[in-house]
């Protein structure tokens, strides 16, 4: 791309169950269009089978209605951006051969995104006539996500390494299997912070599984909380309906302690002025209470993304690819879908 020419990105992204396109042009959000797949609530997760097919579905409508709220003909975009992964493969496969497809009928470049790398990014979306303040380098961000948990270093947008991440399961599984478990919808971890607003945080007492030094293991957490439950139960068969708010807030804070806990632990060896949360899970609202007060604490500033930055959308794809394109890093029609990939 010639340094003159304004730069049109549409950015894709159908890692999960949430078909998404945006569109930015020189660097400024002009649409962010998001489907979600009611279908998986039923099942309390997601379906991966299920989850491809609506892709498949959306893909076009949902491109389509980006381009069109932009403003912005397919002829005018300069490059194509994609999730290429970590997520579930079929949900990939959809996003990167359509992102393919459309790159070789309008013959512009590819830039293949990586997820959580992108939720980093979703600091940095611009919008029209909306001031914000972006994360100074370095800082350290705590990502959490459905399937991701993770404290990494950010040195510049594309240089970012991980300090920690769980061991087994996301911190946003500990909430979607804990939520199941108490017969609450999927995604579960809104529904059970709603419900914590009105409880006690201190009613029941959970441990901290040991991982290593600023890993996480929820999947421990999580068995904790099963057990926790199933005892509970014996004792009084409607325990779940009696203090369900308790339950949520308790459980609620004792993951954000946790969560918490490891990132000061690595705020303590690498000092930085600027702490940042992203992921799905960064749209908690004791998390962004937290995260705050942790920064306060120790004279960092703190940046939480806008709501609708926090789940999974194509904006943050978007911009990912915005920075990509800045260093000319295209990949080429070979490039595919891969549910693995290191940051
Ligand atoms: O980033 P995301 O949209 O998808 C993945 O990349 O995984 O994150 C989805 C996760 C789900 O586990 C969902 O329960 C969790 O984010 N989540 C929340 C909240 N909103 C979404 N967890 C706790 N509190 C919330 N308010
Ligand atoms: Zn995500």
């Amino acid at each position: 791309m010639d340094n003159n020419k304004d730069s049109i990105i549409l950015g894709i992204e159908s890692s999960c169950d949430d078909t998404s396109a945006a569109v930015i042009k020189n660097g400024v959000l002009l649409s962010n269009v998001i489907a979600n797949q009611d279908v998986h609530q039923q099942y309390g997760g997601v379906v991966p089978e299920l989850a491809s097919r609506a892709h498949q579905e959306n893909i076009v409508p949902v491109v389509d209605t980006a381009l069109k709220n932009a403003n912005i003909k397919s002829t005018e975009l300069t490059a194509i951006a994609f999730t290429r992964g970590p997520g579930l493969l079929g949900s990939l496969l959809v996003g990167t051969s359509f992102a393919k497809s459309l790159s070789l009928a309008l013959t512009i470049p590819l830039l293949d995104v990586h997820h959580m790398k992108a939720h980093i990014h979703a600091h940095f979306i611009k919008e029209k006539e909306i001031e914000k303040t972006n994360p100074n380098f370095p800082f350290l961000c705590l990502t959490v996500s459905g399937g991701h948990t993770q404290i990494v270093w950010v040195e510049a947008p594309l240089k970012m390494k991980v300090l920690g991440s769980t061991i087994d399961d996301a911190v946003g599984e500990a909430f979607d299997k804990a939520g199941k478990a108490m017969g609450l919808g999927y995604p579960a971890g809104p529904i059970i912070d709603k419900l914590a607003q009105k409880g006690d945080v201190s009613k029941y007492q959970f441990t901290f599984p040991k991982a290593g030094k600023y890993d996480y293991s929820f999947s421990g957490l999580k068995t904790q909380f099963l057990n926790f439950l199933n005892k509970e139960k014996q004792k009084n068969n409607q325990f779940v309906e009696d203090e369900i708010h308790h339950i949520c807030a308790s459980y609620q804070s004792h993951l954000i302690k946790y969560l918490i806990s490891n990132l000061e632990k690595v705020m303590l060896k690498h000092s930085c002025n600027d702490i940042a949360l992203a992921g799905g899970v960064a749209a908690n609202s004791e998390l962004r209470k937290q995260i705050k007060i942790l920064g306060k604490k120790h004279n960092c500033k703190t940046h939480v993304p806008n709501f609708e930055y926090c789940t999974d959308n194509a904006a943050m794809i978007a911009i990912s690819g915005y920075f990509m394109e800045k260093e000319k890093l295209f990949t080429d029609l070979s490039v595919s879908a891969s549910a693995r990939m290191n940051m």
